[in-house]
């Protein structure tokens, strides 16, 4: 691998030619009730007022002690916001709203089977589950304030319970995204030094009931192997009272957690009062290895953040009824599903199952039965509603003020249905760019006082920053239609404090490439990289191209290169790997391998399956990819690097771009020619890509 600081001359400065996207005005009837109206919030915000605005956001929670410092800078970059506070997470996003709103509903879970009824659980029968749950924490597992503890959990009222119970101890929770496989869990407990692992039997999607604890002994298993031993394996039951797993609960290490908690009834558990820098949780996400990267994410400052943004940005009221539909085993759901709505005391909406299950309609059901105000999800989601229910919207009577969309860039067309067909024009849309590293969002529009334009995330959140360099860290202006690496010029409270147990990592990976002085305390010289290309228009919007390292971003989920290409090579007769996106309808980009076999071995459709279900295995079934192909030979650079970018046009059907200098130039044409003919035989339909997705395609993998 070759690092940020020796990346090539950049590909990521390609000219952008797209057509202005035309405003969309917020109606007055949103603006007449959102939490941010007043144009003056723009000011308090400024780079003038900085870091002291985000006072306002830290005010949005309840304090032990308040702080003494707002931004201690002194040793760049683990910056340390709200030095001196103490509070906790679990008091702020439940015990204080049992004053005045006991008996609200806090969460609202909806199975996935229709014939299931939906469950609602109110702030005092949260306050209540999350004592338990802490004291058999506490007790039972003996978990103290800084241990880490594994949840791999799909989409059940458990999830946001079990973290509350850690948040209130100050234990520090690692949820792995349920539709992970095992080892993938078990390489993230090793990681994060866990020994008790959360999970449950088993969960609904798309009309099957899957057997998930099935994981856990894989999990325990993998990570016995790295050297982390699990002592215990709490397991939920989805169903009262019935295991539906067929595999065997392992005597003295797996406990049903209803039979556990039987203990604990009524108990309470003190709020553990936690400095604001004491790390809340882990997320772990990809990146240009093959380890993933524990996002360390702070308690004040995270919590404040997420606070603010979902107040402002999502427009949350605490009289709302909040959907966001996507999945709790990722930053969006951490942030805005649970902490961010339960810390402003509003209603949040979980569904366990497929958006899609059993019909097109099942969302646009949800909403109009629950009275669902504000719905956020991501643009694969929107891409398959509109693919299959095109006007399925218009049946429904259901009225959103507001919709947001994340993790992927979305595109204008598809905008439009979002705000005109599901949205009945009614409400707005607000995109918001950023990322599992930051917390809370870094690119949006506020919504009552920034126009809408489709396919743009907008300016820079408030307080926050954004500027676009070119790789020598010359600034790329607005309006000048160039795009380069968009990074962020200050810290803000919900960036990530550091990479678990790779501090030299973070600073390598998020700082080292545009640090103007290592020696520096002021944040100024200190700009975070963040990985993705975009272009700024002249108005000071942004538009996202994409990543700019080795990472595929399908359906929102991030997949590294590496983690597929090692996953293929577990394999035992294959000898190469390499991962190259596809363009994809539904899903944005899709992924293909392409392998090369030991000398001697012949290709067989048994190969192809056993790298399919090694990366199934490895990494899980959302990794899953459409095509792997096996070649004679890699084409190559002299030095023996695996061209991708190569490999990547030959999938996409486009310009390969300068083949010449490669040491084996006429791979290139053999593999072109199988490879597309087997593609168009298999009935694919190429479409000219644009600009963008072909600059992207011609850049991908330039960090090898
Ligand atoms: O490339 C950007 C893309 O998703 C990446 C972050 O993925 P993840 O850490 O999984 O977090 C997703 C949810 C916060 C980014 O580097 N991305 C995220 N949001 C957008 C986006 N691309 C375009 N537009 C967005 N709104």
């Amino acid at each position: 691998m070759t690092t940020a600081h020796e990346s090539p001359a950049s590909e990521a400065e390609i000219s952008v030619h797209w057509r202005e996207e035309d405003y969309y005005q917020p109606p007055a009837k949103f603006i007449a009730q959102a939490n941010a109206a007043d144009p003056d919030i723009l000011g308090r915000f400024d780079e003038g007022h900085f870091p002291d605005c985000f006072k306002e956001y830290a005010d949005l929670l309840s304090w032990d002690a308040y702080w003494h410092t707002t931004l201690d800078t002194s040793n760049p970059p683990f910056w340390r916001w709200f030095v001196g506070g103490r509070l906790n997470a679990c008091y702020n996003c439940v015990d204080r709203h049992l004053a005045t709103d006991r008996n609200k509903a806090a969460l609202i879970w909806v199975p996935e089977p229709e014939d299931e009824p939906t469950r609602t659980i109110t702030y005092q029968e949260l306050y209540r589950q999350v004592n338990e749950f802490a004291a058999l924490l506490r007790d039972f597992c003996g978990l103290r304030t800084g241990d880490r503890v594994t949840f791999h959990l799909p989409m059940v009222p458990e999830l946001p319970v079990a973290m509350l119970a850690c948040a209130r101890l100050g234990v520090i929770h690692s949820e792995v995204f349920g539709g992970f496989s095992g080892a993938a869990c078990g390489e993230r407990i090793a990681d994060s030094g866990s020994r008790i692992l959360v999970t449950t039997d088993g969960y609904y999607r798309n009309g099957q009931l899957f057997d998930h604890k099935a994981k856990a002994d894989e999990a325990v298993r993998t990570a016995d192997g790295l050297g982390q031993q699990v002592d215990k394996v709490l397991v939920w039951r989805r169903h009262a009272g019935r295991c539906t797993s067929r595999t065997p609960m392992v005597d003295g290490r797996d406990f049903f957690v209803d039979e556990l908690l039987a203990e604990h009834h009524r108990a309470v558990v003190e709020p553990v009062s936690m400095p604001a820098e004491a790390p809340l949780f882990l997320m772990y996400t990809s990146g240009t290895t093959a380890r993933p990267k524990g996002c360390q994410h702070s308690t004040g400052g995270y919590l404040a953040y997420v606070a603010g943004t979902s107040k402002y940005y999502q427009d949350i009221h605490p009289e709302d009824t909040y959907w966001c539909c996507a999945d709790i085993g990722w930053i969006t759901g951490h942030s805005y599903i649970v902490y961010g709505p339960l810390a402003l005391g509003t209603t949040s909406v979980i569904y366990e199952g497929a958006p899609t299950y059993p019909d097109a309609g099942r969302v646009w059901r949800i909403a109009e039965r629950l009275g669902v105000n504000i719905f956020h999800t991501a643009p694969t989601t929107i891409r398959m509603l509109r693919k299959l229910g095109p006007r399925e919207p218009d049946r429904y009577d259901y009225h959103l003020k507001h919709m947001t969309t994340v993790g992927e860039p979305i595109e204008p067309e598809v905008w439009r249905w979002y705000h005109d067909v599901a949205g009945k024009g009614e409400a707005v849309v607000v995109d918001t760019w950023w990322q599992t590293e930051n917390g809370g969002f870094l690119g949006s529009t506020l919504p009552a006082l920034q126009p809408m334009k489709p396919g743009s995330c907008g300016p820079g959140v408030l307080g926050v920053y954004p500027v676009i360099y070119d790789e020598n860290g010359n600034i790329v202006e607005a309006g000048s239609g160039k795009a380069g690496n968009i990074c962020i010029r200050n810290p803000w409270p919900g960036i990530f404090q550091t990479i678990w147990g790779q501090p030299e990592r973070f600073v390598q990976i998020y700082y080292a490439k545009y640090c103007r002085n290592p020696a520096s305390t002021d944040w100024r010289d200190w700009p975070y990289f963040a990985g993705d290309g975009a272009v700024q228009a002249a108005d000071g919007y942004f538009r996202i191209l994409g990543r700019v390292d080795d990472v595929i971003n399908v359906a929102g989920h991030r997949l590294g290169t590496k983690e597929l290409e090692s996953a293929s090579l577990t394999v035992h007769e294959v000898s190469e790997a390499a991962a190259v996106p596809v363009i994809d309808e539904i899903r944005g980009r899709a992924v293909e391998m392409y392998v090369a076999l030991q000398p001697g071995t012949a290709p067989t459709e048994a190969i192809r399956q056993a790298v399919t279900g090694a990366i199934e295995r490895e990494i899980g079934k959302i990794a899953r990819p459409k095509n792997v192909w096996i070649v004679d030979d890699m084409p190559k650079t002299r030095s023996g690097k695996i061209m991708r970018r190569v490999i990547a046009g030959i999938s996409n059907f486009s310009d390969v771009g300068d083949v010449s200098t490669l040491a084996n130039p006429e791979i290139v044409d053999e593999i072109r020619h199988r490879i597309q003919s087997a593609k168009l035989a298999h009935g694919e339909v190429p479409r000219q890509l644009t600009r963008e997705e072909a600059a992207e395609i011609r850049s991908f993998g330039r960090n090898e």
